[in-house]
């Protein structure tokens, strides 16, 4: 037997967790997408210090990708995935089949309106309704007591808060800091697609979000100035292609004028055909 469980039937999932929630063991449970680093490790070992039992999720879901080229490149390896989920503390993984979770005929949508209007939805429409629904599918089938999410995908995270607490699911969200590498850049499943020029220069993201924060501490409150100055350190990437750079409320995400409340500082860029995405909050 393999020190993980490795299931692909939602059926399997449920009868898995039955003896498990019948004694009254909390659950906790990390989707992802696979290709497993340390920012989604940090996901499982905070969940494994939390709860009970520590379901992880690891589902390519085609339907929250724009480009099916995108979706083709995705990395996969779960082989390896298993054992670093396993170090990690995970006992039930479930990886399905796409047919497993789509099956033919499936019409419902799960659609946050507002919040995933701009930023990453602007330049990836139903995106985020791909995400929520794969989501909502996934929390229905695992009934987690506590769901980790990194706090790498701001957007992502809010959206989800404001799925959960509009449709009443019964589940609490734990947020979860960025894992980076030690030169700044935020781990991302991406990033081994970087080329070794492109590498050397994702850094300047994290770079630029942190002279942002700099300043406000100083006292900068105009948000066309804070950009403008994100804007200047990453002209230094030659390679980069600025998709945006805003400053944001950090709960309903609007765009700020001033940062006179907690704002999120997001930016978006490409490298070629990879978008690295990276995000600070500054409370006020
Ligand atoms: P994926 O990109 O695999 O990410 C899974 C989880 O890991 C997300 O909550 C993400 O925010 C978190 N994560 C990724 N990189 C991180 C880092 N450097 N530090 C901390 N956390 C990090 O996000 C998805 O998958 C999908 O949209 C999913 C929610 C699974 C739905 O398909």
């Amino acid at each position: 037997m393999s020190a993980i469980d490795c299931v692909d039937t939602i059926a399997e999932v449920r009868a898995g967790l039955d003896a498990a929630r019948s004694r009254g063991a909390s659950i906790g449970f990390v989707p992802t997408m696979g290709a497993l680093h340390e920012g989604h490790l940090a996901l499982i070992r905070e969940a494994r210090d939390r709860d009970d039992v520590v379901v992880v999720s690891i589902f390519v879901n085609p339907t929250q990708f724009n480009a099916a080229e995108d979706l083709a490149k995705y990395p996969r390896d779960l082989d390896r995935d298993l054992a670093l989920a396993a170090e990690a503390g995970a006992d039930l993984v479930f990886a399905p089949q796409v047919a497993e979770m789509y099956p033919p005929g499936a019409t419902t949508w799960v659609d946050v309106e507002g919040l995933t209007e701009g930023l990453c939805g602007a330049a990836r429409p139903g995106h985020f309704r791909g995400v929520c629904t794969v989501v909502t599918k996934l929390f229905n089938i695992v009934g987690p007591d506590r769901a980790y999410f990194g706090e790498k995908d701001a957007q992502q995270l809010a959206v989800i808060k404001r799925m959960v607490r509009d449709l009443d699911m019964r589940l609490e969200i734990v947020p979860c800091p960025t894992v980076r590498e030690t030169d700044g850049l935020a781990m991302s499943s991406r990033n081994v697609r970087l080329t070794p020029e492109a590498r050397a220069q994702a850094p300047l993201l994290y770079r630029a979000l942190t002279e942002a924060l700099v300043a406000v501490e100083n006292g900068e409150r105009d948000a066309v100035r804070l950009k403008a100055g994100i804007c200047g350190v990453l002209a230094d990437a030659d390679l980069a292609r600025i998709d945006y750079v805003e400053v944001v409320d950090a709960e309903t995400l609007q765009p700020v004028v001033s940062v006179d409340r907690p704002v999120l500082i997001a930016v978006a860029v490409f490298f070629g055909d990879v978008r690295l995405i990276d995000n600070v909050t500054v409370g006020v």
